[in-house]
């Protein structure tokens, strides 16, 4: 039964989409940090379906990353086995809809934005028109099908390239761009009429165009012609994630932030205003970056949370972490999964965190390795200072108290407690609990041997003579 009212979408992804070449089926490829079928299924949502029902060739993946991604309840899986043209596949997805109105959308286009399809389904209040086609001009309309009209400017038909029947009509710049809007029962009734008398012996759905153009209006809506790019190979898919990374760019830039070059920022990445992102830096996942923040040149950061006014300098990996306000990492700093740098702290140059907690305004400058560790406030971790939290068998922890100090190349091997205010000589391996204000020195003592450089000398020097 379909209701009076109501939205419903249908996805078309089935198809092996061999051009791909992968064990991967095409829509589940990642464009800019989403699978390409969350795009369209997305927009779907976002222009208002109540329910979107997807055909596919039966692949378990597919049904697997969609109800992992929206649940089980809006989303229906239909299989069209075999796959025999876009306009059977909807007569598949049309057993599972159940609304008044019908979008169809194709799978494998991730820039078509859920205004257009706004535009799409506003098109149907208007009385008589019960089918609407989104349309692009692009510069080279070869392998669309073309908008064919009447004199009087009426859509009559959406006819494919293979099918086209003069140079006249193949210089149509009018095209279609693959998404639809329409009543259910009119389309129901139209689709079930299709035959495959193309070139292709292939059920289009655009030959509901035709039919549909002769008992009412078919309205052509203007978008633009990056909704039109499709990905069937990997080429497509390259030029689709620059188009994406481009059109990211320019809406963090509306938003406030400024943004340098080529920088790749993943959908859902969210960026305050005042920050600002330097050239070849990829931020993906779940990224937030507070304001006034800075990622400089070359860094990558991975579901990485910073407060604001931090500094991130050139060439730093993030993965999985937070840094608080006013932080300092980099250059080349490495904080692996659950980091927690804390307001004012400094990450300097060849430092890598692991599960490790760096406390408000505490610095490690230079060269260290800090995993599974806990180091207070204030506290200063010298150049070269190891945390030794893996025996071969199992990880230990190491907490450093407030305003600790930590020498040079100093070894703290869990697990170890270093007290508040203690100071620990450099070069020390330190294996056992240093009380509060304590000082520990844990390396043996210095040996001077007076003369003995010069004697050496002479006894090698007289060796070679002989
Ligand atoms: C289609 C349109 C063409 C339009 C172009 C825009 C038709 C007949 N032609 O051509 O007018 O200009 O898109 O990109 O619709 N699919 C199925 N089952 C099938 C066949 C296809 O689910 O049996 C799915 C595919 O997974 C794909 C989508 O439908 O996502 C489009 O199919 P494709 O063969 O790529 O159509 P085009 O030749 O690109
Ligand atoms: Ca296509």
């Amino acid at each position: 039964m379909t209701s009076s009212t109501g939205l419903s979408a249908i996805v078309l992804a089935a198809g092996k989409g061999t051009r791909m070449k992968s064990q991967l089926p095409k829509v589940l490829h990642p464009l800019c940090g989403r699978a390409l079928l969350e795009y369209p299924v997305t927009a779907a949502f976002e222009a208002g379906a109540d329910q979107v029902v997807v055909v596919t060739s039966g692949q378990p993946e597919i049904t697997r990353a969609l109800t992992e991604r929206y649940g089980e309840e809006r989303i229906t899986v239909v299989v069209q086995e075999p796959p025999r043209g876009t306009g059977d596949a909807v007569r598949v997805g049309l057993g599972a809809v159940k609304y008044a109105r019908t979008l169809i959308l194709y799978g494998d286009t991730p820039l078509l934005r859920a205004q257009d399809l706004s535009g799409l389904i506003a098109a149907l209040d208007v009385p008589g028109q019960e089918l609407s086609i989104l349309t692009a001009a692009p510069e080279l309309p070869f392998g669309y099908g073309r908008v064919l009209r009447d004199p009087s400017g009426g859509v009559t038909e959406v006819r494919e390239e293979r099918d086209l029947r003069s140079d006249q009509e193949r210089a149509i710049r009018e095209v279609n761009a693959g998404m639809y809007a329409a009543d259910t029962e009119k389309l129901r009734g139209a689709v079930a009429g299709l035959t495959p008398n193309n070139s292709q012996g292939e059920y289009y759905l655009t030959d509901v165009v035709a039919a549909l153009a002769k008992s009412s209006r078919v309205a052509a809506v203007p978008g633009e012609a990056d909704a039109l790019v499709g990905v069937n190979d990997r080429a497509d898919l390259g030029r689709a994630e620059e188009l994406m990374y481009a059109r990211t760019r320019e809406q963090h830039r509306k938003a406030g932030v400024t943004i340098h070059g080529d920088a790749r920022i993943d959908c859902g990445v969210e960026i305050a205003a005042d920050a600002e992102i330097g050239a070849g830096v990829c931020l993906r996942g779940r990224t937030k970056i507070g304001a006034g923040t800075r990622v400089d040149t070359g860094s990558v950061l991975v579901d990485a949370e910073l407060g604001e006014g931090t500094k991130i300098k050139p060439y730093c990996v993030i993965m999985q972490s937070r840094v608080g306000d006013r932080a300092e990492l980099g250059p080349f700093a490495h904080l692996r999964p659950e980091s927690v740098i804390e307001d004012e702290a400094h990450i300097g140059n060849f430092v890598e965190t692991k599960k490790t907690r760096v406390r408000r305004g505490a610095k490690a400058s230079h060269l260290s390795y800090l995993g599974d560790a806990d180091v207070g406030e204030r506290a200063n971790i010298g150049a070269g200072t190891i945390v030794c939290n893996y025996d071969g068998f199992v990880k230990r922890l190491t907490t450093i108290g407030e305003g600790a100090f930590i020498g040079s190349d100093s070894q703290l091997v869990a697990p170890v407690t270093i007290g508040k205010n203690a100071y620990v000589g450099t070069g020390s391996t330190i294996t056992e609990d240093v009380p509060e204000d304590a000082l520990a020195i844990g390396r043996a003592r210095q040996v001077n041997k007076p003369e003995y450089a010069k004697k050496l000398r002479e006894k090698l020097a007289a060796a070679k003579k002989k």
